[in-house]
């Protein structure tokens, strides 16, 4: 196992109804350490850049206007395998299929309003990252 970094947002239905603490909780539970963070509203243009490689796909526009609804929390991780220790934690992204005690089991509403993003892979973590956060930002 290698220590990396994952990209994780706190959606908007999860900061509206007050979860931030108990997500990050179990993230850290999880062993992922927090090593940036901020508080945001993203614009349009953000979320469609954030999203691009969906573009295509039917549930676009929706997923931009609810990901442009209200604040979220930016976040890198490290850790142990944190890519995939990450998508363990969070569940499956559709919470009727999410396995016991996970965020979205716990958290999320629905396949769209699942209360937390990860990096599927190193390689979109490491484009996340660099999206989301300058260097300076990133204290491990
Ligand atoms: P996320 O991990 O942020 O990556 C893309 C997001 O699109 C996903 O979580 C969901 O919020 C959303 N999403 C994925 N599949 C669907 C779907 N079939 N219908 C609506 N939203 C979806």
């Amino acid at each position: 196992m290698a220590t990396e970094r994952t990209l994780s947002i706190i959606k908007p239905d999860a900061t509206a109804r007050n979860l931030t603490g108990k997500i990050i909780a179990k993230l850290e539970d999880a062993g992922l350490r927090v090593v940036a963070q901020k508080r945001t509203k993203w614009s349009r243009s953000d979320a469609e850049a954030f999203y691009a490689v969906h573009r295509e796909r039917p549930f676009f526009d929706d997923l931009v206007a609810f990901m442009t609804s209200g604040p979220i929390v930016i976040q890198v991780l490290e850790g142990e395998d944190a890519v995939a220790t990450n998508r363990k934690v969070m569940g499956a992204t559709n919470p009727a299929d999410a396995e016991a005690g996970t965020i979205r089991k716990d958290f999320a509403e629905n396949i769209e309003r699942n209360s937390v993003h990860g990096s599927d892979s190193a390689e979109n973590a490491a484009k996340e990252i660099a999206l989301c956060f300058k260097a300076g930002e990133i204290v491990g």
